[in-house]
């Protein structure tokens, strides 16, 4: 693997969670393998699982973890090629990434959307300016369209703890007072439709995801018919994509609740956290049996650390 911003960088899901499995299983099997490596983590937003489960999954493989959080002690930078930089930018991404890349072996990124200007977000244009101009492999900690890490815990999430050879995993819209990013449900479907799953999206009208994404999976707007007979409940909040980042509902009627859950199939309940309880979930289903937001965020390292094992193999 040279470099992981996508779940289209994912060759072979089942070999890839196949890796994370055994990871998990030994953490500190391949503790040479990053001898001598440093992970660089670039952050321009804020993180706890991203952060610290990269971090642990590169001190896992004996890496060194350096990480700066660019928008608050960095150099603000320019991304436009040909700017002139006669603005608050001080330092152009040309010469950071190949800074970075002198002191990095592998550089990571958090950069998130505007939600304001769509086509800027759409241009993932932090990110690809690190691929464009780094000379390492890059890593994507949550971009401005995917948040792909996230996705391959997820994915070994749903492979731990199926009860069933094809299970029906539903990804479901939920309220938040925030408007929030697409990146987290773009990988989840992205990744859902890699797996042998029955997989379903609720959400209520307006609240469509980039068809780009969602292509061939069913939709509904029918949260109750959705939860039918489901093995997985993951429950997200995304703002509108086609009246790009606003808010058009917080309807308490798509908060998940233990009535909800009596519809599925025993369903466990997921999100990627941070949740906010009593709007996403309530309380009864995030602190029961049926929830396994806690597992699925350990397992935030070890999907890391597959991905992290992958990169330095390649380097060989
Ligand atoms: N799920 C996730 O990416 O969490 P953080 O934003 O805390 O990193």
């Amino acid at each position: 693997m040279k470099k992981f911003t996508s779940v289209d960088d994912i060759q072979d899901l089942d070999e890839l969670i196949s890796l994370a499995t055994s990871i998990k299983a030994a953490p500190f099997a391949d503790s040479e393998k990053g001898k001598n490596k440093t992970l660089g983590l670039l952050f321009f937003n804020p993180s706890l699982r991203t952060r610290l489960s990269t971090q642990k999954a590169a001190l896992n493989l004996g890496m060194n973890a350096i990480v700066m959080n660019l928008n608050t002690e960095g150099w603000s930078l320019e991304f436009e090629d040909g700017a002139v930089m006669d603005g608050s930018s001080a330092e152009h991404v040309k010469e950071a990434a190949q800074v970075v890349s002198q002191y990095c072996d592998i550089i990571a990124i958090r950069s998130f959307p505007t939600l304001t200007d769509k086509e800027k977000d759409e241009e993932e244009y932090v990110i690809n300016a690190f691929l464009k101009y780094a000379n390492v492999p890059v890593i994507s900690l949550e971009g401005s369209t995917e948040h792909p890490l996230q996705a391959v815990a997820d994915a070994l999430t749903v492979q731990e703890y199926k009860t069933i050879a094809r299970p029906k995993v539903v990804l479901t819209w939920a309220p938040h007072p925030k408007a929030l990013p697409h990146a987290v449900p773009n990988s989840f479907v992205k990744v859902m439709k890699k797996a042998d799953v029955d997989f379903v999206i609720t959400h209520p009208e307006g609240y469509n995801l980039n068809p780009e994404f969602t292509k061939g999976v069913t939709i509904t707007h029918n949260q109750d018919e959705a939860f039918a007979n489901a093995d997985f409940i993951y429950a997200k909040n995304w703002s509108s994509y086609d009246d790009y980042g606003q808010i058009l509902s917080k309807d308490p009627s798509w908060t998940v609740t233990p009535e909800k859950m009596t519809l599925t199939n025993n369903a466990k309940f997921m999100h990627c956290l941070p949740v906010r309880r009593n709007m996403i979930v309530s309380d009864a289903v995030l602190d029961s049996d049926a929830s396994i937001v806690i597992p699925q965020a350990n397992n935030r390292t070890y999907a890391a650390q597959a991905i992290l094992t992958k990169i330095l193999e390649n380097e060989k």
